[in-house]
């Protein structure tokens, strides 16, 4: 730990701020790598004449700010931290990060299946960092959970996270094709559960630089019209499902009534269209049969 007066790291912290970049991208990163939490910042002024104690120079720090602002670089790779729902998760750029709206998706299965002690058996299609699939085996301890993905690094980070995050052994990890590592469960599953990449083409083309240029195009591209994996998912989800298992997906702000039809056609019922916290068509829940 190295020791600084508190008036020269608020002068430091202002230098810093006039660059550009967002506080919370800047509280993040003095958290997650400095060492000091955003409650004792808000103190420091009240005690300006006090020394505090940072787990790196603020070289390092200002260096990691620089990149983030230079490169648009996302702060949580920089830091190899994201916070989710109440997970503290690693992630590096073979997993994309997390996203907040996401994490409506466990709150959509805590409505389906209310008892929590409840054994369910559960599949995510597209773990990435394992947000999804760790929410959900430490909120239902008696369930039993598979977290597959395409990609060995993602499956590697995500298998940390779920060590770091729990004590129990109720969910593991397979790689490979959204169902293929599902073969010997047909049939079985109480619910499903994907987001997977569905961002068209053109629109991914225009994403913006810290997306486009550090996160996975492997868990952002959905083909050209964004459905491609979303049709996949759903056209072999009636052979791995239970009968009357739930399928949960995540999807583009404007697909909603496409993936409704998709799931139709394929004989879903119960089929809703939920909306995230912003009032957008988000995900697209159905039941098989
Ligand atoms: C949008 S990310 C979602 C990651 C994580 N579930 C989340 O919500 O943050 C999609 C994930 O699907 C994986 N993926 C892409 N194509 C796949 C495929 N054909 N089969 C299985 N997983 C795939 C990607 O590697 C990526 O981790």
């Amino acid at each position: 730990m190295l020791s600084i007066s508190v008036k020269k790291f608020l002068f430091w912290k202002k230098q810093q701020l006039c660059k550009g970049g967002d506080y919370h991208s800047f509280t993040f990163l003095l958290d997650c790598v400095g060492g000091i939490k955003t409650s004792d910042l808000n103190l420091m002024s009240i005690n300006p004449e006090g020394y505090l104690y940072l787990k790196k120079n603020l070289e390092f720090l200002e260096s990691v700010w620089d990149d983030h602002l230079i490169k648009n670089y996302p702060i949580q790779y920089l830091c190899g931290i994201s916070f989710w729902r109440d997970l503290k998760l690693q992630v590096t750029n073979k997993v994309l990060i997390p996203r907040s709206e996401t994490e409506l998706i466990v709150d959509i299965v805590f409505n389906i299946f209310r008892d929590k002690s409840q054994k369910i058996f559960f599949a995510e299609l597209g773990t990435g960092s394992g947000a999804i699939s760790i929410a959900l085996a430490k909120a239902y301890p008696l369930s039993d959970g598979i977290a597959t993905d395409i990609d060995e690094g993602a499956l590697e980070i995500a298998t940390k996270n779920y060590i770091n995050s729990s004590k129990r052994s109720n969910l593991k990890f397979f790689c490979g094709n959204w169902w293929s590592p599902l073969e010997s469960f047909k049939g079985e599953l109480d619910l499903a559960i994907s987001n997977p990449p569905y961002i068209p083409k053109d629109t991914y083309e225009k994403l913006p630089k810290e997306v486009k240029n550090f996160e996975p195009k492997i868990a952002l591209l959905g083909g050209e019209d964004g459905l491609k994996h979303i049709r996949e998912i759903i056209q072999k989800a009636p052979l791995f499902l239970k009968d009357k298992g739930w399928l949960i997906l995540e999807n583009h702000f404007d697909q909603g009534e496409k993936v409704k039809q998709l799931l139709l056609k394929n004989k879903f019922t119960s089929i809703e269209i939920v909306n995230d916290l912003s009032g957008i068509g988000r995900f697209t829940i159905g039941r098989y049969k």
